[in-house]
C-alpha cells in the first residue's frame, strides 16, 4: 500500500499540472476551482476562474454579490445552478460559520451545492483530510486496476472504488516538505486520469507509475481501454426552435428566462417554438408587438445539453423605431449584451453572428 502511494505521489511531484487554483489552495480557493470543473474542462476553467476571483475574492463578496453578476461571470461555463448554489452555501457559510469554510467533508456536504466528490475534494486538497475524492477520472482507473468488469456507473461500483483507494491513501495526513499527502493523493488521481490513464483511447501504461499494481495491464495487456464498462445512455430529446435577433437603432432585443427550468432567470434573444417558415415567425413577431420592416433568415445552430439538444433556426429581424412600453422585450445595447445580461453559450452561435457582422467579416 505505501508502495502505491509512493509511487503516485513522486510522480505527481513531478508531472503536475500547474493550475491556478494550485498556487494557493486555501478552501475558497479550491472550493470555486471544484465547482468551476465539475462540468468543464480544466483548460477553459483557468480565465474564468481568475476572473472569478478578481471580482468576488473571498465568501463574503460572493455572498453580497447580486445573482446577475455571478450569473454574468459564470457565462459561457453553462450549468448555471452551480454557482446559484455557490451563492446561496457562500450566505450559509457567512451565517452559520461566522464566515469560515468548514473543514470537514461531512459539514461541507451539508451546504447547497456540494456533494460527495466536491466534499471530498475541498476537504482533502485545503484541510488534508483523508478522503478520496471519487470522481469519473479515479473510477476509470479503479475499473482498470482492479479489472473491474461490471457497470461502473453504480453506487456499488462507487463504494468499491472508494474502499479501494481509502485503503491506500497515505495513513499520515500532516503536511510535509512534500506537501499534502492527502489532497496530492486525490489530485495525483486525476492528473493520471488527464494525462496517462486516458479515457476512450488506449492509455500509455508505459509512463504509468502503478502500473505494476494493474491488475488489467497484467492479466490481459492490451485491453485497458475496454474499461470501464458504461452501459449506452439514452438519446437526448431534441427540441426545436426558432431564435429572433431583433435589431433597432442599433439595440438587440433579450429577455429573461422564467425562473424555473432550463437556464432558469439567464438571458435569451427572443425565440419561438419549432422551426418557423418566414410567414409563421412575422406571426409570431406580430403576436409579441414586433412590426418587422425586414425578416431574414441566419444560420442555424445546435446546442447539446446533458439531456436534450436544441436545434435552432435564425432570424435577423429589423423592426423602426421602438419605444419600451409598447416591446415586451429589454432592447439592448451592444454594451449591455456584453457587460450586464448572462446569455448562455446554447445561443452562442447568435453571439458568435453578431460580432460577425459588426466587424463586417460576412456579407
Ligand atoms: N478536476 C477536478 N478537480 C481537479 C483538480 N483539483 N485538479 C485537476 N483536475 C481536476
Amino acid at each position: 500500500m505505501k508502495d502505491f502511494y509512493e509511487k503516485l505521489l513522486d510522480w505527481y511531484l513531478e508531472n503536475q499540472r500547474e493550475l491556478p487554483w494550485r498556487e494557493d489552495p486555501t478552501p475558497y480557493h479550491v472550493w470555486l476551482s471544484e465547482i468551476m470543473l465539475q462540468q468543464t474542462r480544466v483548460e477553459a476553467a483557468r480565465e474564468y476562474y481568475l476572473r472569478f476571483l478578481n471580482r468576488l475574492p473571498d465568501v463574503s463578496s460572493l455572498a453580497e454579490a447580486s445573482e446577475d453578476t455571478c450569473l454574468k461571470l459564470w457565462e459561457g461555463l453553462g450549468y448555471y445552478s452551480r454557482v446559484r448554489n455557490m451563492k446561496r452555501a457562500a450566505s450559509e457559510v457567512m451565517e452559520k460559520f461566522g464566515g469560515n469554510i468548514p473543514n470537514t467533508s461531512a459539514e461541507l456536504i451539508r451546504l447547497p451545492g456540494i456533494g460527495q466528490y466536491t466534499s471530498a475534494a475541498i476537504a482533502s486538497i485545503a484541510f488534508g483530510e483523508r478522503i478520496p475524492a471519487v470522481d469519473g477520472n479515479l473510477l476509470r482507473i479503479y475499473s482498470r486496476l482492479e479489472m473491474y468488469e461490471e457497470n461502473i456507473r453504480t453506487p456499488a461500483a462507487f463504494r468499491k472504488a472508494l474502499e479501494y483507494y481509502t485503503d491506500r491513501m497515505p495513513k499520515n495526513t500532516t503536511k510535509t516538505g512534500k506537501g499534502n499527502p492527502c489532497g496530492n493523493f486525490n489530485q495525483a488521481l486525476m492528473d493520471l486520469g488527464n494525462a496517462v490513464c486516458l479515457p476512450n483511447t488506449a492509455p500509455e501504461c508505459g509512463n504509468c507509475p502503478i502500473s505494476e499494481f494493474c491488475r488489467t495491464h497484467r492479466e490481459r495487456p492490451g485491453m485497458e481501454a475496454d474499461l470501464p464498462v458504461i452501459p449506452a445512455g439514452k438519446g437526448k430529446k431534441e427540441e426545436r426552435l426558432t431564435v429572433f435577433l431583433i435589431r433597432s437603432e442599433g439595440r438587440t432585443a433579450v429577455r429573461k428566462r422564467p425562473a424555473r427550468g432550463l437556464l432558469a432567470g439567464l438571458y435569451e434573444f427572443p425565440s419561438a417554438a419549432g422551426e418557423l417558415e418566414t410567414e409563421d415567425a412575422v406571426k409570431w413577431l406580430r403576436e409579441h408587438s414586433v412590426e418587422p420592416i425586414r425578416i431574414k433568415k441566419i444560420i442555424d445552430a445546435e446546442h447539446i445539453f446533458t439531456h436534450k439538444k436544441w436545434i435552432m433556426r435564425g432570424y435577423e429581424v429589423t423592426m423602426d423605431s421602438f419605444s419600451e412600453e409598447n416591446v415586451p422585450f429589454i432592447m439592448a445595447s451592444e454594451e449591455e449584451i456584453a457587460q450586464k445580461y448572462c446569455i448562455p453559450s446554447a445561443f452562442g452561435a447568435y453571439l458568435k453572428w453578431m460580432d460577425l457582422k459588426k466587424n463586417n467579416s460576412i456579407y
